[in-house]
């Protein structure tokens, strides 16, 4: 199990002396992770010239990062930041707010589990209070073999299948406590498992890659969409509703002029406002 850095007790008698103090070395010789390499740097940059403002390749970059690195790495921040001409803080500030960049090493695989209110409330606390004991982890740490990260994720907008667990951001959804189980085990022993609505799970790392737009080929792989997410679709198409048309949305671009459901909306609005003004 992987252990918080340690934190040595304070002697509230002591004088600390800021002189003496130094940061802790990042741990950076402490995983496989693989140095970023003139390749690396090529992709790096190859993802920036893609935006017409470069660092709006941020985000894609920092999963090239961790594609490679297999976390966000000092030596990570900083090649950024020299691909993009801002500063290590910058980039720094970026990774540090999205939970989906990780500081420590992750696992072959991150597994998720939903424990927001409504997996929650179906069985989403009861699937990670399981792995944690079948993994012997706790929350953000990965199992002792190095193949499972486990977290507590907030909704994935995947309710209609609750409770749902994650695997390197592939859905599996309706788990139990039991399947939840049966799918860590099948990972570390290295059986192809398939997602519930994607494709069959990849690493942790080439996951990340895929999120950095290098595509593995496999994004057609597998459903879409599963039936419990069309229920609308099939009940508008039974009652025959359509969206309305661009023109209905809004003043027409080309003349001007409002369509009746502008105009109505326009009405109520006009017509609440007078009631709220004669309340006072
Ligand atoms: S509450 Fe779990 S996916 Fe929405």
């Amino acid at each position: 199990m992987t252990q918080p850095s340690e934190v040595p007790a304070v002697d509230p008698g002591m004088t600390v002396s800021t002189a003496a103090y130094s940061a802790p070395a990042p741990d950076r010789f402490d995983d496989d992770r693989t140095p970023l390499t003139p390749e690396t740097y090529a992709e790096l940059r190859a993802i920036a010239a893609r935006y017409p403002e470069a660092r709006s390749g941020l985000l894609p970059m920092l999963h090239l990062v961790q594609s490679v690195e297999g976390r966000v790495t000092p030596e990570g921040i900083e090649a950024c930041a020299e691909v993009l001409g801002i500063s290590a803080a910058e980039v720094s500030g970026v990774a540090t707010f999205y939970t989906m960049y990780k500081r420590k090493p992750v696992g072959d695989y991150l597994v998720g589990v939903c424990t927001n209110t409504l997996c929650a409330v179906m069985g989403g606390d009861l699937i990670f209070e399981r792995l944690k004991d079948h993994l012997d982890v706790g929350n953000d740490e990965t199992s002792e073999d190095g193949k499972i990260t486990l977290e507590h994720i907030e909704c994935n907008a995947a309710c209609d299948y609750a409770p749902v667990m994650m695997v390197n951001w592939e859905f599996m959804d309706n788990q139990t406590p039991d399947s939840a189980v049966q799918v860590v085990d099948d990972l570390r022993a290295g059986k192809d498992v398939q997602s519930t609505r994607g494709p069959r799970l990849c690493t942790w790392k080439q996951a990340e890659r895929v999120l950095a737009g290098f595509p593995d080929d496999l994004a057609d792989e597998g459903p879409a969409a599963g039936p419990a997410s069309l229920v609308g679709l099939a009940i508008a198409r039974d009652r025959g509703w359509t969206a309305p048309s661009a023109d209905a949305a809004g003043t027409t671009a080309a003349t001007g002029t409002k369509t009746d459901a502008v105009e109505q909306a326009d009405t109520s609005r006009a017509e609440s406002e007078t009631k709220a003004e004669e309340g006072k």
